[in-house]
């Protein structure tokens, strides 16, 4: 179905040069579902993240150890993680805000926690009940334990690009939450920008100030789809230099303490643009699509991807003919 490019071949500026080949991380399991008013069973959750897994994704965000009382939604992670499908050369990872979320996600055999903080005062508040510095505090043993327990950690930050409640965000309060996230011992940072608000050169000039102070190569993209600038983010980034990018299936998603916001880049959609550029993610594009078309069933949504939605209309006329 997935309609092959070849890769450009000729010599870019420089500043235009593409990888080779970029890391993914899946996050609809997590953040595609977490924000879902309506009950999603664990036997959905379960069967969406195998589907996941049999995609080819290196990373799988599935599951969120968070107080139930904050999002019920993701209550069942020991479940779901109890009983996936695990691939070989799939990390998968838990969000984990605190001790108690650690216990339960190394409990449940996860292969990378993420802690996961703000640039903005006011979003650290509503998004997990204390300050950026407070979070740090709590963040430090978790980091500590992740260590000890040979866990890869992970750091999202969130409202790098904007904040629903303070706006702007200086490019020099992103990079002092990146430092202090790197100072935990993070393998990699997710520069954020939770409610879809930046363009593409304000992008490049936030992930400049994150790789001032933290290796480019480990920075990862995660962009919600709000204002339809998220496949030009990423463009951005990866001309930035950026190589890991995360998204969700069908485009599901949206953070519950950032009303308004919509889902991430839908998969399908940044599969495309990256096959298209000819740029390898080891992931199958169709395969994907069949499981956006799943989630989108089961939950009873409209299917949020507009490639998947243009390669299953593809797929079904060539049938008639
Ligand atoms: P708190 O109320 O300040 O915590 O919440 P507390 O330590 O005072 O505990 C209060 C109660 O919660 C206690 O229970 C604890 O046991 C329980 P009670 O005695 O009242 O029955 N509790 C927990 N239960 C299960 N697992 C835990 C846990 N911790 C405490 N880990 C807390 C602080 C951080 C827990 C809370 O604010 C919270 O859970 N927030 C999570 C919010 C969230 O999940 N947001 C969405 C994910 S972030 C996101 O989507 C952004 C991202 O995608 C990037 C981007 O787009 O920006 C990553
Ligand atoms: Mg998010």
């Amino acid at each position: 179905m997935e309609r092959k490019m070849e890769r450009n071949a000729p010599a870019l500026p420089q500043s235009l040069a593409l990888p080779e080949a970029v890391k993914l991380v899946e996050v609809g399991p997590r953040d595609g579902l977490q924000n879902e008013a309506r009950h999603v069973s664990a036997a959905v959750k379960i069967e969406l993240v195998d589907r996941l897994s049999a995609a080819g994704f290196a990373n799988i965000e599935a599951a969120s150890f968070v107080s139930p009382k904050w999002v019920p939604q993701m209550a069942d992670g020991a479940e779901v993680m109890g009983a996936i499908a695990r691939r070989a050369g799939t990390v998968y990872s838990a969000l984990t805000p605190n001790m108690k979320g650690f216990e339960a996600a190394l409990a449940a055999e996860a292969g990378e926690v993420v802690i996961f903080g703000a640039a903005s005062e006011a979003f650290s508040q509503r998004n997990i009940n204390c300050s950026v510095a407070e979070s740090i505090a709590r963040f430090e043993p978790v980091a500590a334990a992740a260590k000890a327990a040979g866990l890869r950690l992970r750091a999202s930050i969130s409202c790098a690009l904007g904040c629903p409640y303070e706006g702007d965000i200086a490019l020099e309060k992103v990079a002092d939450v990146v430092a202090r996230m790197r100072d935990l011992g993070c393998d990699e940072i997710d520069i954020a920008d939770t409610i879809g608000v930046g363009t593409p050169l304000r992008t490049q000039a936030v992930m400049e100030a994150a790789a001032s102070v933290f290796p480019r190569e480990r920075l990862a993209g995660h962009f919600h789809d709000t204002y339809g600038q998220a496949l030009p983010n990423i463009l951005a980034s990866l001309q930035a230099g950026i190589r890991i990018f995360h998204a969700s299936v069908a485009g599901l998603g949206g953070c519950p303490y950032a009303k308004g916001a919509s889902g991430n880049v839908a998969t399908e959609d940044l599969l495309y643009m990256l096959h298209g550029m000819g740029i390898h993610t080891g992931v199958d594009l169709d395969q994907v699509i069949q499981a956006g078309a799943f989630i989108s069933e089961a939950i009873g949504r409209p299917y949020g991807s507009r490639v998947g939605k243009a390669l299953l209309e593809r797929g079904r006329r060539q049938e008639c003919v």
